[in-house]
């Protein structure tokens, strides 16, 4: 079984060191920071598939981009890219089913609901302390709207930390800001906020085992 083969490796890398500069947004053009994130990415996926070896590779180019001008201004960069009811904003993005890059934003007060992403995944903090959850899940075969969630892995993530999760049922996780505001840089298997993957996505309660649409990534 591959029930914990759940996350997670925990790497750190370098702080990055940041300078000015500005990047763009659906309208302007992408920067190609990003786009080179994501071609990084795929040919990691198309030489190791999704496995370690290929999300430690990912890891390596968030770390990469997390030192990148176009980065230095987060709030900026997140206000042209903010998606309206979410956490993350979208940079760069291979459409709904393909590889997709946020840069992710979390207060302090506001922890997450237990929230899967019907993808994997790769994280890497730029800013802040995160208190990430892993969660597993067992489904009830006979109700779709009940599930069992458990935690199974709770840590502290701080700037120039990544971790990293695989695909469904091993893709659920909470996260809260510490502190002050965390910035983190994400890249996924499939665009999690798109609407044909959004309306996929479930919220889990740990006290009800009640599984219900997902309002919060
Ligand atoms: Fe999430």
């Amino acid at each position: 079984m591959r029930t914990l083969r759940i996350i997670a490796l925990l790497l750190l890398f370098a702080s990055p060191a940041v300078a000015a500069s500005a990047a763009t947004a659906p309208g302007p053009p992408a920067d190609p920071a990003f786009d080179e994130t994501l071609a990084a990415a795929s040919r990691a996926i198309e030489r190791h598939g999704i496995t370690d070896s290929a999300m430690v590779e990912i890891q390596g180019a968030l770390a990469r981009l997390a030192a990148q001008p176009a980065l230095a201004d987060r709030a900026a960069l997140y206000a042209r890219h903010a998606t309206a009811g979410a956490n993350a904003a979208v940079l760069a993005s291979r459409g709904a089913e393909g590889l997709t890059l946020y840069l992710s934003r979390f207060q302090p007060g506001h922890a997450t609901a237990v929230h899967d992403h019907e993808s994997w995944g790769v994280l890497h903090v730029l800013e802040g302390r995160d208190h990430y959850i892993h969660w597993a899940v067992d489904h009830d075969a006979a109700d779709s709207s009940r599930a069992e969630v458990r935690q199974i892995l709770g840590t502290f993530l701080t700037p120039g930390s990544s971790i990293y999760w695989f695909p469904p049922p091993h893709d659920i996780h909470t996260q809260e800001a510490v502190d002050g505001t965390v910035w983190e840089l994400v890249l996924t298997g499939r665009n999690f906020l798109s609407p044909s993957v959004l309306a996929r996505r479930h919220a889990y309660d740990p006290k009800t085992g009640g599984v219900s649409p997902i309002t919060t990534r």
